[in-house]
């Protein structure tokens, strides 16, 4: 039996300039898909995976994500006399108790892996999970529940895989396979932002990451990846050099890049879709939008 997955950093340091004018006075985590923030699908789906530990590593202006996490006793009671037990549990939802979250400052913009980096201490000798909020993912069972799950026969390193077109294969950090066994990839080597015509594959990493703390000890070492910037997939790719196992894992759900505006868009419809109290009125919305396009044509 591996030992259990309990902490998860989630990376929250950018700027969101994507998102600009939206991001000068609101993090990018909290802009909201229907009506919950980027943050909260992530912490969901953590909390399904059984995380216990939530580590935030943040930058200036972000303290709107500290302030939502917090208590909240003057909407909960004015929510208390309205009555509303259904809204009064999803306001507890958005609560972490005290000693649950950690928030850590990342002073330079220099990567992920030293994003991630940020947090070791509190990682100490555990294997953690890393999510990036800007990766969307639905589906039945939470994508970092299906990894933790897969991770307990595997052990070793673990990243989200799914396959991007060729085209796009430089926006992502790209798997070189070794060989298959089901949803589980061996990997032989991984790639950052590689110029689509050398990308090893078509198989991209995703926003989901379980990790051995080897990773942070690759990560001391400092070493300028892509865009001069210190990578986590430099580090995750140092494992197999140093002869340990490092797997994909093709989860099964949709995922949504909401790092960018189309994909933020087609989020906001699918949940809104998917949304029992809102299904019949925005379908219907659409399809008149539809065959009004269609007149158009
Ligand atoms: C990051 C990772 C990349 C990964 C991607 C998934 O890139 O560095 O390996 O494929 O997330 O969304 P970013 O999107 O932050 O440039």
């Amino acid at each position: 039996m591996k030992r259990k997955v309990t902490k998860a950093i989630f990376p929250v340091a950018g700027l969101g300039t994507r998102f600009l004018p939206a991001t000068k006075s609101v993090p990018k985590e909290i802009m909201t898909l229907v009506d919950r923030p980027l943050i909260q699908y992530a912490i969901d789906e953590a909390r399904a995976a059984g995380i216990e530990e939530f580590i935030f590593v943040t930058s200036r202006g972000k303290s709107a994500l500290e302030d939502y996490f917090d208590a909240a006793p003057e909407l909960e009671a004015a929510v208390r006399r309205k009555n509303n037990p259904e809204l009064l549990d999803v306001l507890k939802s958005t609560t972490m108790g005290s000693g649950a979250i950690a928030y850590i400052r990342q002073h330079k913009p220099l990567g992920l892996g030293h994003a991630v980096w940020c947090a070791r201490r509190l990682i100490a000798d555990e294997p953690f999970a890393v999510i990036l909020p800007d990766d969307v993912i639905a589906g039945e069972k939470s994508c970092l529940q299906q990894m933790v799950e897969a991770y307990q026969e595997t052990g070793g390193s673990m990243v989200a895989a799914m396959e991007v077109p060729y085209d796009k294969a430089s926006a992502y950090g790209i798997l070189d396979v070794a060989s298959e066994d089901g949803a589980k990839v061996k990997v032989k080597a991984m790639v950052e932002k590689p110029k689509a015509e050398e990308a090893p594959s078509n198989l991209a990493v995703i926003g989901r990451y379980i990790l051995t703390p080897d990773v942070m000890e690759n990560l001391n070492r400092m070493k300028s990846g892509a865009g001069g910037e210190i990578q986590l997939t430099d580090a995750i790719a140092d494992e197999i050099a140093a002869g340990r196992n490092v797997y994909g894992y093709r989860f099964r759900g949709q995922r949504f890049d909401c790092g960018s505006k189309a994909g933020f868009l087609q989020a906001t419809v699918a949940f809104g879709l998917a949304r029992p109290d809102l299904c019949d009125e925005f379908s219907g919305y659409l399809e008149e939008l539809m065959s009004l396009k269609n007149v158009a044509q």
